[in-house]
């Protein structure tokens, strides 16, 4: 008997989790997507608080309203995004924003362009919706940034939405401000909509993080607290948009995980209206691993880009399924890039959300294989 769904047997188990569980306990774990630092203090205490006053009960479909309201006001001062409260929606982390979104406005007759090489998820949400996906090529040649031109040349007549992810992963590759204001104005002419996946908005060096919805009503912003705040096993994120997109996903939403915990939502409050100095420093700390495991690839042969976003680099190997079996052997789990679309088959992910001591000690192994 054929147990999954037609739609649903067609999917594909995460590769990026087969790279863990072939991890021994002595290797240095470079597949990881998620912040190593432990979630600041002032945050965990935040949850205990109203874990003691016994917020355990369910908050509004939408969220709760004073973590709304902060949403609201975020995104106004960092992103120039003028919504209200009412307009978001707290969800179980990026990937359940990024998941009702698509659900509810994709339907199989639809296209829906994504990148590549990007985030694994984005395809198989968009066959999980029984649609087709596009991908955006994105060049090296350009550090893998999206362009206009890219997105132009995909699109469709069938397309409804796109995907982007800046800063993205597995690239670590950030937008320019005229390519995001220029899809922008394509997706208000040419009526798609532009998910806009800024989970990594925080984690950027020396650039400035634009957003889709600042220049079109046609954008949902999808972010999230794992990445900023290092909390990604406590699982909130949150989409914004006009009132009429925001109807539709509340519907997937509402159905399916009705809403998400009450006391994590006081604590995800007390992250974005306390000081933001902890997300400066874990950023900081990023930038110092980013800039070790860039020169020591580079001096060792290996062709890579200095990204600008994110905590992950994408390098260049004559043969990357080959240069990730002997880094297993070497103790070193990495991804190849293939993982993330056609585009990546000439590159591996690593991904320095790891300690310092730990990247170095990485880097001495790779350098006997490169
Ligand atoms: C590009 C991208 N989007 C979304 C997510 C999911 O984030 P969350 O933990 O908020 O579900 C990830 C996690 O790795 C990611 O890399």
């Amino acid at each position: 008997m054929n147990y999954g769904s037609e739609r649903v047997s067609k999917i594909n188990l995460s590769q990026v989790r087969k790279m863990f569980e072939q991890a021994s306990p002595s290797a240095i774990n470079l597949a990881l997507g998620e912040p190593d630092f432990d979630t600041p203090k002032h945050i965990l205490d935040s949850l205990k608080c109203a874990l003691d006053e016994n917020r355990t009960h369910y908050s509004q479909n939408k969220g709760e309203p004073v973590l709304r309201e902060s949403i609201a006001k975020k995104l106004d001062k960092d992103n120039d995004i003028k919504v209200s409260s009412d307009d978001v929606i707290v969800t179980v982390g990026a990937s359940e924003a990024l998941y009702s979104s698509i659900q509810a406005l994709i339907d199989p007759k639809d296209d829906v362009l994504i990148p590549d090489p990007g985030f694994l998820s984005y395809a198989e949400c968009v066959r999980l919706a029984g649609a087709n996906s596009i991908p955006v090529k994105s060049s090296s040649e350009n550090g893998f940034k999206t362009t206009v031109e890219d997105v132009e040349n995909a699109l469709t007549e069938n397309t409804k939405a796109i995907v982007i992810n800046s800063p993205c992963n597995p690239t670590g590759a950030v937008m320019e401000k005229e390519d995001i204001k220029a899809i922008s104005d394509l997706a208000t002419d040419k009526e798609f909509i532009v998910l806009s996946d800024e989970i990594y908005e925080k984690i950027i060096y020396d650039k400035k993080h634009y957003s889709f919805q600042t220049y079109t009503d046609n954008a949902v912003t999808i972010n999230g607290f794992s990445k900023a705040y290092a909390m990604t096993g406590l699982r909130v994120g949150y989409c914004a948009s006009n009132p009429d997109i925001i109807e539709e996903i509340l519907k997937v939403h509402q159905y399916n995980v009705a809403c998400i915990d009450t006391a994590t939502q006081v604590a995800c409050n007390t992250a974005l209206t306390s000081s933001q100095d902890c997300v400066k420093e874990m950023t900081n700390e990023f930038k110092k691993r980013r800039d070790l495991v860039v020169n020591s690839l580079n001096n060792m042969g290996l062709d890579c880009i200095m990204p600008d976003g994110a905590f992950y680099v994408f390098f260049r190997a004559d043969n990357p399924e080959e240069f990730v079996k002997k880094a297993v052997k070497e103790d070193v789990i990495l991804v190849p890039g293939g993982a993330f679309g056609e585009e990546g088959k000439e590159f591996i992910r690593l991904s320095y959300a790891q300690s310092y001591d730990n990247l170095a000690e990485a880097m001495k192994r790779l350098e006997k294989i490169a």
